[in-house]
């Protein structure tokens, strides 16, 4: 049987370390600050900027929720982040992905002063990641390496294996793996028998956005196996990447969903919220 990997309980802890952080910085006189911006009307985006903005009330940081409907221009919308870029009550910067189909993630984001951008998706800070030397984490990703820490897994010499090769997760999961010394293999919907490469894998992250697409048959005995998917059942019920059921009783440890990797990401972003803001406190003096 596979121990659960508690993304609830570790992120509680990390955001109780974040909110003594923020609490110290308040009594030097510095608030940190998070805008969010949401543009239009995705159930899932608005369930998520809702949890950030909670998430900020908890560690004791200012936030503004921007809500932007539908229709926004291109114009109206980098007028905003402009703005916010030069507003000292801000510190972080995030705009909700996916944009309404009409607006350019690419073209918004490259705007984001890279000092704000606590996403860590400018083009800056995705290098920065690359060359191992960064400021700001890349949330999902880094939140998993925070539960392998906790959970005392070490990465380094083992076999780690990623499905799924997407800006926001597979391909930063798969930097921070190797600069944690892993033996990293990065497969995707191309790749000729994914199960032979999944098997291989010491440690599994999935995140490739398909119901419970990862079976037991595809994992090796004793592996770790961490699920990042995030996906809803027919019948309502949220549900992973990893088909629980199968692969649990092969792995060794294991993340669940809901209550996994989920809780982490928006913890992460609570931790470069501060990062930016200690950042801006120390320029000002
Ligand atoms: N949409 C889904 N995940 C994310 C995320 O981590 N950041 C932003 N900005 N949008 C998202």
């Amino acid at each position: 049987m596979a121990k659960i990997i508690d993304g609830k309980l570790v992120s509680t802890e990390e955001r109780k370390k974040i909110a003594c952080e923020v609490d110290k910085l308040k009594k030097d006189g510095y608030t940190p600050g998070l805008a969010v911006i949401i543009v239009g009307e995705d159930p899932a985006s608005k369930v998520y900027v809702r949890n950030k903005s909670k998430a900020c009330d908890e560690v004791g940081m200012y936030s503004e929720v921007y809500a932007l409907p539908e229709n926004t221009t291109e114009d109206e919308l980098l007028d905003l982040v402009h703005r916010l870029n030069t507003d000292d009550k801000i510190n972080g910067i995030l705009v909700q992905l996916p944009l309404p189909k009409h607006l350019s993630d690419e073209k918004i984001i490259a705007e984001i002063s890279p000092e704000k951008d606590v996403d860590a998706f400018h083009t800056i800070n995705v290098g920065k990641i690359m060359l191992g030397d960064y400021d700001f984490l890349p949330c999902t990703p880094a939140g998993v390496m925070v539960l392998l820490e906790h959970y005392g897994i070490n990465v380094s010499g083992k076999e780690c294996v990623v499905v799924g090769r997407s800006n926001i997760v597979g391909k930063p999961q798969a930097m921070l793996l190797l600069h944690a010394n892993g033996t990293v293999t990065v497969c995707h919907s191309r790749t000729k028998d994914l199960a032979e490469v999944t098997r291989r894998a010491d440690i599994l992250v999935v995140a490739i956005g398909k119901a419970d697409f990862i079976t037991g048959d595809m994992v090796k005995e004793g592996a770790v196996v961490i699920d990042v998917g995030m996906n809803r059942r027919e019948d309502g019920k949220l549900t992973g990447d990893v088909d629980f059921e199968t692969v649990e009783p092969k792995a060794s440890y294991i993340t669940p969903v809901p209550g996994g990797v989920g809780p982490m990401t928006i913890t992460m972003l609570m931790k470069n919220t501060l990062t930016a803001a200690k950042r801006a406190k120390n320029k000002q003096c």
